[in-house]
């Protein structure tokens, strides 16, 4: 499906967003593993978490959805079923990863597998840390999905230093350490998403430069009611159309504001958005609040690199397309992994961004373009990629003339109604 969109008045109201991806995704998991039955609230009903929940549904978890609210019969540490089949993780990183990590520490073999995208993507990063756990984990020859995992009972704990800043990776060696004879502990020098380690009740210590988590394999887990917040990722697109898009209010209810994810409201605000905070609080154990965006002057020269990269990796493709329709020059280095993505987001990004007129150097680890005035409207290829459709969607909200954007039911990954929301806060 192709989606037109057309120049923008103005975007004005109060909206939610869907609720966090990765947080959905850990408190289906984690609750599957607890003793006792476990609700989850403000769950983000869409495909990625939807392989999540279809995986554990084959591994013998009871799960219901009613009334928009998800309700799963733990089955303890040692509850899970080997599954009749091949597992399914679609399009989902996230599940295929920390899946990886609890199937490790089962007593039988899975395999799991996924859609086009996901097969192309690295497994190496999580094969050789639950590898050295005790697990035997075949993948292709290019060490990608499918995996066929052996698992093992109990597994060794590790002490593993992150190679990559990857939550997904801590996640799995994170989630395998549970079913491991004693303390499994992992060291990360920059602070990725730390959803997994406040619902395990582990506490990151910062030693020196680097922040070490630890897990006691064995340790019951009990039942929860989760609050999912909504994804301030999935909000970004909708923080970045209201700043670019003059004669803009948009108030966004019930954001989540995990500190390791709240860069890209931080950067915003660098380059002088307007973004007000209001209501913050915390809900089960995760910070949110409401966002008061209105329509700003955007400036600034930026470089990003390492940390950064890391810290606002999801949010590259919409900071990229906020700086070349403000006008500002971008660098980004140091960011070979986003060509690891749901697409190769630094290809997908380059081609784009040309076919609307920038003019854009690709390097091997990122790229980099300088200001340029008159951005031309054009038909915007996603490469399936709900963060690429959704970032170059609102880049249409500013062009003059169509934006096309090419395989746009893709946002069912993490944001199917973002073309209805679009629509529905248009100033008439
Ligand atoms: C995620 C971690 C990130 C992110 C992905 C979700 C998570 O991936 O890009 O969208 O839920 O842990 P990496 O761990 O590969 O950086």
């Amino acid at each position: 499906m192709n989606t037109t969109i057309s120049r923008s008045n103005g975007l004005v109201g109060t909206v939610t967003v869907p609720g966090d991806k990765s947080i959905s995704h850990r408190a289906l998991m984690i609750s599957a593993l607890a003793n006792g039955t476990s609700e989850i609230h403000g769950y983000l009903d869409a495909a990625d978490p939807h392989s999540t929940l279809h995986c554990l549904r084959d591994l013998g978890v009871e799960i219901q959805i009613r009334d928009s609210i998800i309700t799963v019969r733990g089955r303890g540490l040692r509850g899970l079923r080997a599954p009749s089949g091949i597992l399914d993780a679609g399009n989902s990183g996230t599940t295929i990863r920390l899946l990886t990590g609890i199937l490790a520490g089962q007593p039988f073999s899975t395999t799991i597998t996924g859609d086009d995208s996901l097969r192309q993507r690295p497994m190496k990063r999580i094969i050789e840390p639950l590898s050295r756990m005790g697990a035997r984990i075949q993948g292709s020859e290019t060490q990608t999905a499918p995996l066929t995992i052996a698992g093992v009972s109990p597994l060794h704990p590790i002490e593993y230093r992150m190679q990559i800043s990857s939550a997904q990776v801590k996640s799995a060696i994170l989630l395998a350490g549970l079913f491991a004879d004693g303390i499994t502990r992992v060291t990360e020098k920059t602070q990725t998403r730390d959803h997994t380690e406040r619902m395990l009740g582990l506490t990151p210590v910062k030693l020196d430069d680097s922040f070490v988590i630890e897990v006691v394999g064995g340790t019951e887990l009990r039942a929860q009611r989760f609050q999912v917040p909504g994804d301030v990722s999935s909000a970004a697109f909708l923080i970045s159309a209201a700043l670019l898009v003059p004669r803009s209010e948009l108030r966004i209810l019930n954001v989540g504001l995990n500190a390791t994810r709240t860069r890209i409201i931080e950067f915003f605000r660098s380059i002088g958005g307007s973004i007000v905070a209001t209501r913050e609080n915390t809900v089960a154990g995760e910070p949110l609040g409401d966002l008061l965006v209105r329509s700003s002057e955007l400036h600034g020269s930026v470089k990003l690199e390492g940390k950064q990269v890391a810290e606002l990796i999801d949010e590259i493709p919409i900071l990229a397309v906020t700086l070349a329709l403000a006008g500002c020059c971008l660098a980004v280095r140091g960011a070979a992994d986003l060509r690891n993505k749901e697409s190769d987001r630094i290809r997908s990004l380059v081609s784009n961004l040309r076919a609307l007129g920038v003019e854009v150097e690709e390097y091997a680890d990122g790229f980099a373009f300088q200001p340029k005035n008159t951005l031309i409207a054009a038909e915007c290829k996603t490469f399936a990629d709900h963060r690429i459709a959704m970032a170059f969607g609102v880049a249409g909200l500013v062009l003059n003339g169509q934006t096309v954007i090419t395989q746009s039911e893709c946002v069912d990954i993490s944001f199917p109604s973002f073309w209805e929301l679009l629509r529905s806060v248009e100033r008439r």
